[in-house]
């Protein structure tokens, strides 16, 4: 494949980095993260191998949703810096080899934002078909709410004008209104304003409550085609910027997943909830078959698109594609109190207290996250291992501060303790345990070994842009799938039981190669091949990349 065909789809092979700016570092002692401090630590990113930086919401809100209720769309909130600041930021992030894409959030804006205080002046405002509403209370709501804690229901009324608006959210984030014309040339706006100052493109938020039409469509009047909004957001950043992303959260069954991809025409990359939710089934079971299962079910995509692969996000480690008594066996394994748990659906705890802390399992996991065909997405922290703090409400409890050192409030902030954004952890994922400056100088810490995986996964394309097979273990703990890319294959093994296993793996067609390179063990440069198998011996949660080639192909490194 021609070098700038891969470069120019660089979301295919990239390993991207979320982080809120609120929890990264704060440089001016306010108890805040802010933009300063990101671009502070911009080389660090740089230095574990990141290429691509996702901002959560950085826009000024009420921050009754941690930032995803927005009061502007054009600007900073001058809680983490100006609009100076962040173009400095993404400055240098570029200068250092990284993109960077924000999040779109445009399903819904905060109740405080002007065009709905505008909205909700009188039925003949202006801005008022910028948001849904209803004259009564539908009879029979067409969706359930996203947050069943706090809502329990998509309408509410609203005093002023006593009619009801519409919001899959929080009733203070009304949902903006797709059938106007209006709303759309604005969402267009606010994602041409973000090009122009330099992002790499968006994440973009809830997109199947975003491209709902059903309830504005009271009449039957509507004739929108839902993904014709996607396809427009997509031609006209293609217009802006040939080589911007669209990266996509949509949480369906794969089947329906798929086609927010179009035909090359809509999103680029979007989250496999599928294939996560598997992958946990499987690690509470000790057994591949779930993965092997969602794998297997994965349909073809198009030829650009690509799978961001994800262990841990920011909200709830959501199980809602699992049966009930599924999702039990994840409850029980890794979340059996009332209080890790959240919506009924999810778990609101981190990877490492989940699987106690045990550094080989947490090793496999990753190796998975790097090796599953995809691009792999971190969240802040993981690269350390940090825990939760369950001692704060809901979905906030992973999103504590970056823990950068054992000194005061893990070296996120000089602040007193009381006026951190949110209070760091205690215990054995606390910052004494878990921080950045140790692990730096310590050659086995999970960060060391996190940056030699991410520069190995960097060398390895094949996980991004070959076609993937699942090959037959013969052991229903083992997975083993392999990713077949121009004159290479990769084959990656992965032990989710605590107990060792031996195998003979049959890799399949070689196509001329007749040797296999351990990829991850440098001390066993190249392996027997006996005609097409492989003999493996796997400890308790082991992992193990290879790579097919030629004898005659240059040594890799
Ligand atoms: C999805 C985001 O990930 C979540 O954090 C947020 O609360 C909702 N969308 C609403 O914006």
């Amino acid at each position: 494949m021609s070098a700038s065909r891969t470069s120019d789809l660089w979301w295919k092979n990239g390993i991207i980095y979320c982080l809120d700016v609120e929890t990264f570092l704060d440089t001016d002692g306010d108890g805040t993260g802010d933009f300063e401090g990101l671009t502070d630590r911009v080389d660090y990113l740089a230095g574990i191998g990141v290429t691509c930086i996702w901002l959560m919401p950085f826009y000024p809100s009420p921050n009754r949703d941690d930032g995803y209720d927005i009061t502007d769309y054009y600007s900073v909130d001058p809680s983490l810096g100006s609009l100076g600041d962040l173009v400095a930021f993404i400055r240098t992030a570029k200068d250092r080899g990284m993109r960077v894409i924000v999040d779109l959030v445009v399903n819904h804006t905060s109740d405080q934002h002007p065009w709905f205080r505008s909205a909700r002046q009188s039925t003949d405002n202006p801005k008022r078909d910028w948001y849904v509403w209803a004259e009564d209370e539908p009879a029979q709501p067409h969706a359930e709410n996203v947050f069943p804690d706090a809502e329990d229901s998509v309408w509410t009324k609203d005093d002023k004008t006593g009619e009801w608006y519409l919001h899959h959210f929080y009733s203070h984030q009304p949902d903006l209104n797709i059938g106007n014309p209006e709303v759309l040339e604005e969402i267009a706006k606010i994602a041409g304003f973000w090009l122009q100052v330099g992002v790499d493109g968006f994440r973009v938020d809830a997109v199947p409550f975003l491209i709902e039409t059903q309830p504005t469509d009271v009449d039957g009047e509507l004739s929108l085609d839902p993904h014709e909004l996607i396809r427009d957001l997509r031609a006209f950043m293609s217009r802006r910027r040939g080589d911007s992303v669209l990266l996509g959260e949509v949480n369906l069954p794969a089947d329906q997943l798929v086609d927010f991809f179009g035909d090359d025409d809509e999103l680029e990359l979007l989250f496999d909830f599928p294939l996560m939710q598997q992958m946990y089934l499987a690690l509470a079971r000790c057994d591949a078959g779930p993965l092997r299962g969602a794998l297997d079910a994965r349909p073809e995509i198009p030829e650009d698109a690509q799978w961001a692969i994800f262990v841990r996000n920011h909200d709830e480690l959501t199980l809602d594609q699992l049966s009930d008594d599924e999702r039990q066996e994840v409850f029980d394994a890794f979340g059996p109190d009332e209080d890790m748990q959240l919506f009924g659906r999810g778990l609101r705890r981190r990877l490492p207290p989940m699987l106690d802390g045990d550094p080989d399992r947490i090793r496999m996991v990753y190796s998975l996250l790097f090796s599953l065909p995809g691009t792999p997405v971190l969240f802040y922290g993981e690269e350390i291992g940090m825990g939760e703090n369950l001692d704060i409400e809901g979905r906030l409890s992973v999103r504590t501060p970056m823990q950068w050192t054992d000194g005061k409030n893990a070296g996120f902030s000089s602040a007193r303790p009381s006026r951190l954004a949110r209070p760091v952890p205690e215990g054995q994922f606390g910052p004494l345990a878990v921080n950045v400056a140790d692990q730096r100088r310590q050659p086995d810490s999970l960060l060391t070994w996190m940056q030699q995986m991410i520069r190995r996964r960097r060398e390895t394309p094949e996980f991004g842009w070959g076609a993937p097979t699942v090959l037959d273990s013969g052991d229903d703990a083992v997975l083993v799938h392999r990713c077949d890319w121009e004159r290479t294959a990769v084959v990656a093994v992965h032990n989710l039981s605590p107990t060792p296993r031996e195998l003979r793996i049959d890799l399949g067609p070689m196509d001329g190669c007749d040797q296999v390179i351990d990829l991850l063990d440098q001390a066993q440069p190249a392996l027997d091949v006996d005609g097409s198998s492989l003999e493996v011996k796997l400890a308790g949660y082991a992992h193990k990349w290879f790579r097919l080639q030629r004898s005659e192909a240059a040594t890799p490194a």
